[in-house]
This record gives C-alpha cells, structure tokens and sequence, in this order.
C-alpha cells in the first residue's frame, strides 16, 4: 500500500513547551488508515485533526479498541531512531487478535510509523530534553449497537514530543496493595493492550493517588500472585543481584521493557528471571532483607523504582468509605488509619535499578552499542 500525503503544512522549528510533559503536546500530524470491505485502505498522513466518528461506534459502546505505546530518540548525529518498534507491532496484532480486531502487517505498522515520524521530525527532542512518544491505536469504527465485532476499524498513529517521566529527577514511588480491585482476569484481556483495561485501573489508581501512592501493585484476581505495576510490569531485585520480573500469564501484558532487560541481562552481565511471585513471598522478602529493591518497567518511564508499598486495611474499608476516600471527605492526616507501610531496604533507590536505568537510557540514546535490530533509523524519503 502506498501511504498518500494530504495538505502537509510543517513547522520547521516549533517551540516545545518547558518543562515538556508526557503526552501533551501534538505534533503537525497524524497518519489514518481505514477497514472496510475485508481490507485496509487508504493509508494517509493529515494535518492533526479529529476524528469523527458516528455516535453508534463500538469502539465508544462495546471498548473495541487497543493502543501502543513506543519512542524515538534524536541521537548526536541529528538522525532519528525509534526503539524495538517492531515489537510494538507484532503486540499491537496480538491486541487485534484478543479483541477480534484485523490485523495490519508489522511492517506496514513500520512503515507508517517511520513515515508519519519523518514528516514531524523537527518535532523531536533533542536526546538531553526528551523523546517522541509514539501512540498508534485501532479501534473499532463500525456503528451499528450489536454486540459484535465491527465491520469497519480506523487505525491511526499520533506523535508527542515528551520530556523525562520523572519531573523532579529520577526518585523513589510507592504502590497501593490492595484486594479490592484487580485488573484483569484469567480468560479475559489482560494480555492485550486494550482501552478497556485502562479504563477499569482508573478507578483504584485514583484511590492510590489520594494516599499518596503513585500506582496501585495488581495482584491475580485469587489475590495470591503479583502481577502488575499500574501500567507497568513489576520487578524485584535480591540481595545476590538477581532482577525478579513476574512470569506473563494471559492478565499480564508483555512488556517490551520487560523483554529487554531480560535479553540485556545476557549481554550485559547482570542476572534477570521471571517467576510467579507470591504476594506473601514478596513482603516476606522485603521484611528480611531478602529483596533489596523494587519497582516498575515500562516503555514511559524505562524503569521506575519503588521505595515503598502501603498495605490498605481491606477488611476495614467498606464501598461507603471507598466514596468518601476518593471524594476527599476525609481528612488526609486520617487515612493512615487505613494502611500498612513496608520499606524496600533503606526506601532509596538500589544500585541495580540505577544501573539498568543507566543502560538502557544509553542504548536508547546511541552512547552505547545497541543489541542488532533494536534501534531503527528514521530515513528521510519523504517528498511530497
Ligand atoms: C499494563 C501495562 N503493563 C506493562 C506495560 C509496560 O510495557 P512496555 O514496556 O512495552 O511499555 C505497560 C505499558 O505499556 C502497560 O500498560
């Protein structure tokens, strides 16, 4: 398919706000590809714009629709990569299959990408500011109120030029645990980068956020297992060095970050394993100086460290107070009534998680060798 270039108006040198949030500010444009008839068609780069869509949509009513999320970086040179986006694309195909969506060939997923990227370079952040965030995302545009999958998908790639996750340096979170909410069931569609999942964290994330947590820890829904970071997977560090990450099951995403530090650990001598982490197990560790450190892995942050975890009293807390926590009727200096905390050794953050922050920042960013086919160029072929 050959993408076609509609209206292209580029700023040659826009301004980028200061400081540079996560996923804020737009870029001139957007690519758009319809599915109808059994077939994508008409694959295009536009002038940012909305999407109209007809008030019946499934994906609004029934939550068809999945997402990615991945970077590019300006490297020293001037040119632009984007990393392991081919992983990106085969998940993205992986949603579409969870969530009887068509799937669009990994390399055209590349292309489109790549060429989107190439009209908006000027968009990107130079490698000490930030990077581009890169958001594709599928949704099913069909309008008739069956509950079935739709006839017709749009798929379409937005660009954000973001500055660094952690605002205020790189520092210590914490995480709510919690049995009252899960977010994803065996059987279910956890595995998949879909809208709805995110839509169901909502909620508990809020309520993590009014006791001063960043995130909430997922456990499986028999509240046994460890599973997931808010939006990114979990990790811990024994004493001996050893990166646990949770083994993925079908309520677990595949996190590309996840992967990477995994594949890293061969090359670049530290050990890494996944393995089914019992809750229980988990805070035994912390309590005995067993685990050293902890955190989360994710494309938005690379790797973010946790120094502590709140423990929420679930037995006391009923729906009512659920309310009466997330809408602010009772008073802060109140709710430590309502947890336990647990410090992951001295709450600082360990020397593990600063090492792979460090290489994989650096691998990103071209200062150091990345592994073959992590980091792709950005070609400039585009001609209008
Ligand atoms: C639920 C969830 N888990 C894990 C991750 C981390 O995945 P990745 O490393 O591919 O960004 C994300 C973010 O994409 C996520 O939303």
């Amino acid at each position: 398919m050959k993408i076609s270039y509609q209206e292209i108006h580029q700023q040659k040198n826009p301004i980028l706000p200061e400081p540079l949030e996560f996923g804020k500010t737009s870029t001139d444009h957007l690519f758009l590809m319809d599915y109808y008839d059994k077939e994508w068609k008409n694959p295009r780069i536009v002038n940012y714009c909305d999407l109209h869509v007809r008030p019946g949509t499934k994906a609004i009513h029934y939550g068809q629709s999945a997402f990615e999320g991945a970077k590019a970086f300006k490297h020293e040179d001037g040119e632009i990569y984007t990393f392991r986006i081919d992983e990106n694309a085969k998940r993205m195909n992986n949603s579409a299959k969870i969530l009887m969506m068509p799937s669009i060939p990994k390399d055209f997923q590349i292309e489109a990408i790549h060429s989107l990227i190439n009209v908006d370079r000027h968009w990107v952040p130079d490698s000490n500011k930030g990077s581009l965030y890169i958001r594709p995302f599928l949704f099913g545009s069909g309008s008739s109120l069956g509950v079935h999958p739709s006839n017709n998908y749009i798929y379409s790639i937005i660009l954000k030029p973001s500055g660094s996750y952690f605002k205020e340096g790189f520092s210590p979170g914490k995480l709510l645990i919690t049995n009252k909410f899960h977010r994803a069931a065996p059987g279910g569609t956890g595995a998949a980068k879909a809208s709805e999942n995110y839509a169901a964290s909502l909620r508990p994330g809020e309520l993590a956020r009014k006791f001063g947590a960043n995130q909430v820890l997922y456990l499986d829904v028999n509240n046994k297992f460890v599973e997931e970071a808010g939006a990114m997977n979990h990790y811990h560090v024994l004493k001996d060095g050893t990166i646990i990450i949770p083994e993925w099951t079908d309520t677990i995403l595949k996190s590309i970050t996840s992967k990477s530090v995994l594949e890293l650990s061969k090359i670049h001598g530290f050990k890494a394993r996944q393995e089914h982490i019992r809750i229980n197990d988990f805070l035994e560790g912390i309590k005995s100086g067993e685990i050293i450190e902890a955190g989360g892995l994710g494309t938005a942050a690379v790797i973010a460290p946790i120094g502590k975890y709140f423990l929420l009293k679930d037995d006391i807390i009923n729906e009512k107070t659920l309310d009466n926590i997330l809408d602010d009727k009772i008073p802060k200096d109140e709710l430590g009534q309502f947890y336990d905390e647990i410090i992951v050794g001295n709450g600082s953050i360990g020397s593990i998680t600063k090492n792979i922050y460090q290489t994989y920042t650096n691998i990103q960013r071209g200062n150091i060798p990345a592994p073959n086919g992590w980091l792709m160029k950005v070609e400039k072929t585009f001609s209008k």
